[in-house]
């Protein structure tokens, strides 16, 4: 019913994904598929919503209805049986917004902060800019999949002062789905340590068939007791340009915290256009996400076949949620700089190298799969250029 195969033209748009192309130096015809931005059309609703918006024609500051609230409940209710109050919600403009913001309200500087490389690199910003220390967890690759080293998680934290956890959950870029088992005992070692634990969740909603996200705080009350959960409709449903997302800290001291750290820099109300595609978004966008997920599942299908047929060298590391996929380029042998040259002028694709994941990375290449499966077809046809 919805379309994701046509090639929308986001030229001269303003687009990071696509503008950025000539600014940086990459061939005209370079396939962009880096920055976790999707090139599909929002969902009608949304779409109908901001011209609704446009049409007040008057933009002044903007409350956050009842209604904002109630849609936003009900989809993590409806989605993940998690039931949030109205007072545990904090907007920002971003969730890498919130993850600063919690880095400075709750732990002082040159206290560590834990996290599990290769991660969304502004993780790692977020601690070193607020001259934080940044303790490293990394991820074990072990038979084609990532894993947590539990000893050296808790060793850690015990030995570098660590005050918080900055979970990527789902993770980007390695794919994984935490099991709950695996959430729980990151938990109790966290409680266990008195480390408080901000979980970015913004990928919950690109979960593969067979896994289940499980939020954080649903865990246990007392995971929920020392937590925050951020959240944006922004990876969802495409809106990242609008600039909102979501965060919940069900435990009122930790909000005063936050809700004190958010006034020192003065962040206020939400944005009128924001508001209005994320309340539609949850409330209308359903249908259009669950036909979403089958299409990235074909793109997937069509990535895996062809690797497997034409570039055995080059391993899909199978994820099991996001729509970010991550390639163990290792066989090739390449230095960074061979790399990011193939790449760049023989393959004509920009793609993140995993480099800038954390030096675990860098034999790695992440790819962006939220795109049509045209563009997706005749990014694999590049790659055999590599
Ligand atoms: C794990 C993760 N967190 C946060 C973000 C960005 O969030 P925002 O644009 O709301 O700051 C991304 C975008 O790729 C992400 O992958």
């Amino acid at each position: 019913m919805y379309d994701f195969d046509t090639r929308i033209d986001r030229r001269n748009t303003g687009s990071v994904k696509v503008d950025l192309i000539a600014k940086q130096g990459f061939p005209e015809d370079t396939i962009p598929l880096w920055v976790a931005d999707m090139d599909f059309a929002v969902p009608p609703e949304v779409e109908e919503a901001l011209k609704k918006a446009a049409g007040q024609r008057i933009y002044g500051y903007t409350l956050c209805k009842d209604s904002y609230f109630e849609a936003v409940r009900q989809w993590f209710s409806r989605r993940f049986g998690w039931e949030i109050q109205e007072e545990w919600m904090i907007q920002t403009p971003g969730v890498v917004f919130a993850l600063a913001a919690a880095v400075r309200a709750f732990t002082e500087k040159g206290d560590g902060v834990l996290l599990q490389r290769p991660v969304y690199f502004p993780f790692s910003k977020v601690v070193e800019a607020n001259e934080r220390v940044v303790v490293n967890n990394p991820l074990v690759y072990e038979n084609g999949s990532y894993r947590i080293d539990f000893d050296d998680f808790e060793r850690k934290i015990v030995d570098h002062n660590v005050k918080l956890f900055l979970l990527c959950s789902p993770h980007n870029p390695v794919g994984r789905v935490w099991s709950e088992e695996e959430l729980c005992r990151m938990g109790e070692i966290c409680l266990r340590h008195q480390v408080f634990v901000v979980a970015d969740e913004i990928h919950c909603d690109f979960i593969r068939p067979g896994y289940r996200h499980h939020t954080f705080a649903s865990l246990g009350e007392a995971f929920a007791d020392h937590c925050m959960i951020c959240t944006a409709p922004s990876k969802t449903f495409n809106l990242a340009g609008l600039q909102i997302s979501n965060s919940f800290i069900p435990n009122s001291e930790w909000r005063e915290k936050m809700e004190a750290e958010l006034e020192r820099v003065s962040c206020q109300e939400a944005g009128l256009f924001g508001l209005a595609a994320c309340e539609a978004a949850y409330r209308y966008g359903e249908p259009w996400l669950l036909e979403l997920l089958d299409y990235l599942e074909g793109n997937l299908a069509y990535i895996r076949s062809f690797l497997k047929e034409k570039l055995p060298k080059m391993k899909l590391v199978e994820p099991e949620g996001t729509y970010m996929i991550w390639l163990d380029v290792s066989e090739y042998g390449y230095t960074a700089e061979q790399l990011h040259a193939r790449l760049r002028t023989k393959a004509r694709l920009w793609l993140n190298e995993g480099s800038m994941f954390g030096p675990e990375g860098a034999a790695y290449l992440r790819v962006n799969i939220a795109s049509p499966r045209s563009v997706i077809c005749e990014a694999m046809e590049r790659l055999l250029q590599f």
